[in-house]
């Protein structure tokens, strides 16, 4: 069985501290950087943009996953694929023409990944499934951290394996928003394969023996 991967999202890190942050996660377990980046329209928040990506990119040692939270996700992708981003993840609500947006991503050699809001159907990935790499769960609605995880995620989960499996499609499933060593289990019993903690890692007192304790509250076998 496949260890479940875990991403801090840096959105709860100490920006004061942004390079000690960025360094715990490198030595920890962890596997990808979670970064989120909002617009101030697509959701009302605004988290930070280019220059601190950049800040980021510098000492990062792990895969970038980056979470788009804008409107019209297109016009960036090629400067996400210099800021050194793996994965870009765009939204569904915020794509008119998703498969072209997602061949883009390919051609800038990134894997390709769609977010859903909690009110947004797995059944609208039907036609376009097995051209995504990942599909993020919003298991909150965008635009802060620090929010209550949404039960219905659950079922999600399980409606887009279903999904997936029928497809033949490699996707992998993300979970995003009020994730702990609480639901953990259940969500990668559900399916999920990529667990996003934010303020559960970098609120606590030991953010290293968290994302740790995380991987044990998912080993499942
Ligand atoms: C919310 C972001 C999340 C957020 C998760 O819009 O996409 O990645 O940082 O934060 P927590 O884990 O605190 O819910
Ligand atoms: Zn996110």
């Amino acid at each position: 069985m496949t260890k479940t991967k875990i991403a801090p999202s840096l959105l709860a890190a100490d920006f004061g501290n942004l390079q000690r942050d960025v360094e715990m996660v490198n030595k920890s377990e962890a596997d990808w950087h979670h970064i989120d980046v909002m617009d101030g329209v697509f959701v009302p928040n605004i988290s930070y943009g280019m220059p601190v990506i950049k800040a980021i990119q510098k000492y990062a040692t792990k895969p970038l996953d980056v979470h788009l939270m804008i409107v019209d996700p297109n016009r960036y992708i090629e400067t996400f694929a210099a800021l050194g981003a793996k994965i870009l993840t765009v939204h569904y609500e915020a794509c008119t023409h998703l498969h072209r947006t997602l061949q883009t991503i390919k051609a800038n050699g990134m894997k390709t990944g769609v977010a859903l809001n909690p009110h947004t159907n797995i059944k609208l990935l039907e036609d376009i499934i097995n051209d995504i790499d990942i599909v993020l769960i919003m298991s909150v609605n965008p635009g802060f951290g620090g929010q209550s995880f949404i039960e219905n995620t659950y079922n999600k989960i399980k409606a887009l394996k279903e999904l997936i499996t029928r497809k033949g499609a490699k996707t992998e499933i993300e979970i995003d928003g009020g994730v702990t060593s609480a639901n953990a289990k259940k969500l990668v019993e559900a399916g999920a394969d990529v667990l996003v903690a934010g303020s559960f890692v970098f609120k606590s007192d030991n953010p290293t023996q968290t994302i740790l304790d995380l991987i044990k509250a998912t080993d499942i076998h």
